[in-house]
């Protein structure tokens, strides 16, 4: 698939069919994510694939802030990824100083760009992903052992094969986008 399609061509998915995802077919896309760029190489974002139903009913129930769509997404996905980012490493210096004013923020940064790399790597293998952003972050690392001292829950993914094809939501124009210093 060339870039220019895999970027155009991935949508937001947010209805999954019974098919499950094989762990091999998984540890492609997150191989393929893995060669997100980050901090000075730092590499601090990790992702847990949760199949496990159970898991998934119990952050669906008490950690998307009773956002219903999301419910919905995270007990109907096959797999539910959680990002994780380790603290005070990208964006610091080895004293635990922040090298910029903008401290945390090259965290979330980092974890952004692996996130958008692993759903393009999940379109490449023809898995629809949907970024979640509404969830409850405290209750989300409770349900999966994440200590917040040390680590942040980036994002939630929902990833599963679909049948839908929902055309892309419009995009503003280059115009308002862009603006050049010649
Ligand atoms: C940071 C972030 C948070 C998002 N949170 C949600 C969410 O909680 N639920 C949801 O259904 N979609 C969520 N989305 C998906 C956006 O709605 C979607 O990317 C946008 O409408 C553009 O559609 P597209 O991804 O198909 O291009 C989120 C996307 C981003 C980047």
């Amino acid at each position: 698939m060339k870039a220019i399609e895999c970027i155009r061509g991935r949508r937001s998915i947010r209805e999954y069919t019974d098919q499950d995802i094989s762990n091999e077919t998984l540890r492609q896309i997150i191989e393929t994510a893995s060669y997100a760029p980050s901090w000075k190489n730092t590499q601090t974002v990790s992702y847990i694939a949760i199949k496990n139903q159970d898991v998934k009913n119990s952050i669906a129930q008490n950690g998307v802030l009773g956002f219903t769509p999301n419910m919905h997404r995270v007990t109907e996905c096959n797999t539910l990824i959680a990002v994780i980012t380790r603290k005070g490493i990208c964006g610091y210096n080895t004293d635990g100083t922040p090298t910029t004013s903008k401290g945390a923020h090259w965290q979330s940064f980092d974890a952004g760009i692996a996130t958008q790399t692993l759903c393009l790597a999940a379109y490449t293998q023809n898995v629809g992903s949907v970024i979640l952003g509404i969830y409850d972050e405290k209750r989300v690392a409770e349900i999966l052992g994440i200590n917040l001292d040390t680590s942040e829950v980036a994002a939630l993914v929902a990833l599963g094969y679909t049948n839908a094809n929902p055309q892309a939501p419009k995009r503003k124009p280059v115009d308002e986008l862009l603006t050049v210093i010649e």
